[in-house]
């Protein structure tokens, strides 16, 4: 069902319908005169009507009297509320109702005006009640979206070890436990945390990223608990850390093996009891976060290296999410491949839509030291690259290309077969030949590209277009 808000959003031409409840018939002519030329305007004179009226048409926004025979304003708007709890709703009252106006803002009320009513005042209110009502609107749609692009569903592997991260991503959604999602760089870990805070009751507050790893350790402390005015030089105010950023939300602590060990009993405290205090602060601040930490590193061998606490570990080892690497659920490449030609071919403007059987082959035989970034990474690199509707051996990055050995390369078993073989033998002959070629003349001009596409007698930007294309460093060469 649209609401009115919507309504002017889809269709812009559309007017917002506004609903006017007023006993008094004189007044809701009144209304009907001013605000039709901008508004839809529907009057009725008592609560129960309007109710009717709410129920069955698509309001934008309701403007009721406070005091009516019957059914008063308060109670109306208690009643609308159980029907459409976002329907924005402006009281008017007199001045010696005006507490019962408060009142109203308490049950949910946008605002309330006094009369008697000028009418300009009134269309700048209707104006910004609606404003604030269509960003919300905005606001739910983005967060459902957020939902559509990082729930579950988007987790591609039919591999049962994937199968089960799922199902734990599932399973655990629904409770406020820590969980330790484990797993080698690229396997998915932050997909995997935002996956369980947009499954959970959370969904609507933020999801907050801290990578211990990313940020000086220094700086570390600031970021993560926020600091008081004054606690040191350059803090000229208060500032919040991201915990009380996540308050309400999901907290992920990313790399969190790199924490250094003085904040880790702090953190250790945050699970505890729910409460920290900012740099520079005496004060306990308390916050409701869930807690999702994530780390590629063995925690378990840090604690007996001592560089992570024994206490933190089994706080945050209640749930763990292992995530396998890639090479050892290689069944889910073609899903992935699949699920990332989708994902980016129509930001990339590209008609591409299959992947050759060939380099289906390669990529599942690559071992994937990069994991499933490492794949995303070469399926965005061949959909540029592509010049046709089809990725093809050529597109691929060079490691995975001639990742095989020599001797792995197929014997042909037909005429069709050895026919692509030798094409494919050539196109790596001379792939090579024109790597060393572009290579040479940069180092024989020490990574100058313009005098090394003069040198052999190319022009520039198709020298420049081999370099990208065989992913050459030039500064390799900078120094001889
Ligand atoms: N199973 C999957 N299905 C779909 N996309 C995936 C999957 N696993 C990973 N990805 C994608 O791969 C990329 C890397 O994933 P992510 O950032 O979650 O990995 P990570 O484990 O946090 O990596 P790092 O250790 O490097 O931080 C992201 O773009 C993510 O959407
Ligand atoms: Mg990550």
């Amino acid at each position: 069902m649209f609401s009115a808000c919507s309504a002017v959003r889809v269709w812009g031409l559309m007017k917002p319908r506004i609903l006017i409840v007023d006993d008094e018939v004189r007044m809701q002519r009144i209304f009907e005169i001013n605000l039709s030329p901008k508004y839809e305007v529907l009057t009725c004179g008592d609560g129960k009507e309007a109710l009717g009226i709410v129920r069955g048409r698509d309001i934008g926004l309701m403007l009721t009297d406070l005091k009516m025979p019957g059914m008063n304003g308060v109670d109306l708007l208690k009643e609308v509320r159980k029907d459409r709890p976002d329907l924005p709703v402006i009281i008017m009252t007199a001045y010696g109702t005006v507490e019962s106006a408060v009142q109203a803002m308490k049950e949910g009320a946008a605002d309330y005006i006094l009369k008697p009513i000028k009418m300009d005042e009134m269309e700048v209110l209707i104006e910004k009640t609606l404003a604030v009502s269509r960003l919300r609107e905005e606001n739910r749609d983005l967060r459902q979206e957020l939902k559509t692009i990082f729930g579950p569903e988007n987790i591609i592997g039919h591999h049962p070890s994937m199968q089960k991260v799922i199902q734990l991503i599932q399973q655990v959604a629904g409770t406020k436990t820590t969980v330790l999602v484990k797993g080698e760089s690229g396997t998915g870990k932050e997909l995997v945390a935002r996956a369980i805070h947009y499954e959970s009751d959370r969904s609507s507050k933020p999801f907050v990223v801290i990578n211990c790893a990313a940020i000086p350790s220094t700086l570390l402390e600031s970021e993560l608990f926020g600091y008081e005015k004054g606690a040191f030089t350059g803090a000229t105010k208060t500032k919040k850390g991201r915990l009380e950023l996540a308050d309400r939300g999901t907290l992920f602590l990313d790399e969190i093996g790199e924490m250094p060990r003085e904040l880790q009993v702090k953190i250790l405290r945050v699970l505890e009891e729910q409460k920290f205090q900012r740099v520079g602060g005496t004060e306990d601040i308390g916050v409701d976060n869930r807690i999702i930490a994530a780390t590629n590193k063995d925690l378990k061998q840090a604690v007996e290296a001592g560089a992570f606490r024994e206490d933190l570990y089994y706080r945050l080892n209640v749930i763990t999410i292992p995530i396998p690497p890639l090479r050892e659920r290689r069944e889910d490449i073609p899903l992935l491949v699949e699920h990332f030609l989708k994902k980016h071919r129509e930001a990339l403007k590209k008609n591409v839509y299959r992947a050759s059987a060939e380099v289906l082959h390669l990529l599942v035989d690559y071992p994937w030291p990069g994991n499933v970034r490492e794949l995303e990474n070469a399926i965005v690199r061949a959909l540029v690259l592509c010049p046709s509707d089809g990725i093809e051996v050529a597109d691929l990055p060079e490691e995975i290309r001639f990742g095989k050995k020599e001797e792995e390369v197929k014997i042909p078993t037909d005429k069709q077969e050895l026919k692509r073989i030798k094409k494919q033998a050539q196109q790596k002959i001379k792939e090579e030949i024109e790597k060393k070629f572009i290579e040479d003349a940069l180092t024989q001009e020490k990574g100058n590209v313009l005098r090394a596409a003069a040198r052999v007698s190319m022009d520039r930007r198709q020298f420049q277009n081999l370099i990208k294309k065989y992913g050459i460093s030039k500064k390799e060469f900078e120094n001889g």
